[in-house]
């Protein structure tokens, strides 16, 4: 970057601090830190011309809040029933939707499905920067769309691609790492590139009312290109999640200006392309469930959805040296957290022993009422006793080995009873919530750890 010449409307600015310079520098004079010169557009023009300004409804005066009327979303189906949950009710007309997540798994299948249900009634554009037309083509024939209205452009060049916007309403941008605008010297999937062309795209969005969604590819530490650079500029920005080796995808919303930003979509990897997945028991919960040890169902919150997640945990001797713990869906800290909370509170020897723990169908499960079921899992596998198969469990523990109450109580309960449990064990501060469903399963109240494994009769002793 170094050799390149400026144009005259570039200049550099510190994405640590901030610092701006009119040329290149490999070391930011203000904080010291390298490499984080990045290279941004002048914007004289930009402060005058807000980008909301032309949607006509931005008043540069004061107003009181009685004086604002209402403004009406404007939602369209977009033919996949989970993507529509995971939006908020379906598509947001003018609205710029992010969808980030690994290559390969499954960000352009899924966009050109929804392109082409959406171009059966509207103009709809699928701009594919990175694959060619006919690759395209041919991906909708495997995936037999009737795509023949849908319009398709192989190009990188922003420019050009505003260009070919016609009449469309909605336009899918694969990938915004590989187009540039003409206004930067800098290659294409570069922070500013990126920046800049998210921001001409938000203007064009929000002038012409046209949807955008922009597929992004997640870099090696998990954000999307560039230190979480796009975020801010979205209205909705989804994550797809899961093993490129699993059928079972999941969508996250992690930010959402049209709707909860916690939803969660499931879906499956199909010959077909991607399918919305609604019976989330077989993902979730495995066959053999009750028959081995080491194994713990818990009601997972995420989002507006309760799904029962099966953890499952396996020990094994130590061969030399320190035990090993590995975790996946799970917090690695927890789990060791948790591993000493059963050692001291419990009395379980976990230090000559490796331990494992996996969330099943590849969902990271972050919430602290999962940490009683990892707690059971362990000492089930511990003590090589299986858990009943219709029991759940669900709590937060505390280093003291008690069980403090969590959120969303009742409907975890209700969870619980639609997927066919029989019993809960729940924290005793969350029963009296969950009273009213006593009649349907057994509520098991526990204030401490050891009472959970007591009442799963997991202890030999107990
Ligand atoms: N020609 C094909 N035949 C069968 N499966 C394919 C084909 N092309 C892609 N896939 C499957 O579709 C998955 C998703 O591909 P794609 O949507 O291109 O991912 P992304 O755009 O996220 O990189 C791939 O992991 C692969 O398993
Ligand atoms: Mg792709």
């Amino acid at each position: 970057m170094a050799t390149k010449t400026k144009s005259p409307t570039t200049q550099y600015v510190c994405s640590e601090c901030g610092f701006i310079a009119p040329k290149w520098l490999g070391k930011c004079p203000d904080c010291g830190n390298f490499n984080t010169m990045q290279e941004e557009l002048v914007r004289v023009e930009q402060q005058k011309t807000d980008v909301r300004r032309g949607v006509g409804t931005v008043v540069s005066r004061a107003l009181p809040i009685s004086k604002i009327g209402y403004e009406k979303f404007d939602r369209v189906n977009s033919g996949i029933e989970e993507f529509d949950t995971v939006l908020g009710g379906g598509i947001v007309r003018g609205s710029l939707v992010l969808l980030g997540g690994d290559p390969g798994i499954g960000k352009s299948t899924l966009l050109t499905q929804v392109a082409a249900h959406l171009a059966k009634e509207h103009p709809t554009l699928y701009v594919s920067a990175e694959e060619s037309c006919s690759q395209v083509k041919m991906r909708c024939d495997r995936l037999r769309l009737a795509s023949e209205n849908l319009l398709l452009l192989n190009e990188t060049c922003l420019e050009e691609i505003e260009n070919n916007l016609g009449e469309c309403r909605f336009v899918v941008i694969d990938s915004v790492q590989a187009i540039y605008t003409e206004t930067m010297n800098s290659a294409a999937g570069s922070v500013g590139q990126v920046r800049e062309c998210a921001a001409k795209l938000m203007r064009i969005a929000k002038s012409r009312q046209i949807t955008f969604f922009i597929i992004g590819h997640v870099t090696k530490e998990g954000a999307l290109a560039g230190p979480k650079v796009l975020e801010h500029i979205m209205d909705t920005v989804l994550y797809f999640e899961g093993q490129p080796e699993d059928n079972f995808k999941l969508l996250r919303a992690v930010k959402n200006r049209f709707g909860s930003a916690q939803e969660v979509g499931v879906f499956e990897m199909t010959d077909e392309g991607i399918k919305s997945v609604r019976d989330y028991a077989q993902i979730f919960l495995s066959e053999s469930r009750g028959l081995a040890a080491g194994s713990a169902v818990t009601p997972s919150e995420s989002g507006n959805r309760c799904m029962n997640v099966e953890l499952q945990t396996l020990i094994t001797k130590t061969a030399y040296g320190m035990p090993r713990r590995m975790s996946l869906g799970v917090d690695y800290n927890k789990l060791i957290l948790l591993i000493a909370v059963l050692e001291k509170r419990c009395g379980i020897p976990f230090y000559s022993l490796d331990v494992y723990v996996n969330a099943m169908g590849g969902i990271k499960l972050n919430e602290p009422s999962i940490d009683l079921a990892v707690c059971v899992a362990l000492a089930s596998a511990a003590y090589d006793v299986p858990i009943d198969k219709y029991t759940a469990v669900f709590g937060e523990v505390g280093l003291t080995g008690e069980i403090r109450p969590v959120t969303y109580a009742e409907k975890r309960v209700n969870e619980c009873i639609k997927t066919g449990f029989k019993r809960v064990i729940l924290p005793a501060k969350n029963k009296k919530l969950c009273e009213k469903y006593a009649e349907k399963i057994e509520l098991i109240p526990v204030q401490y750890v050891g009472q959970a494994l007591k009442a799963l009769q997991l202890r030999k002793d107990g």
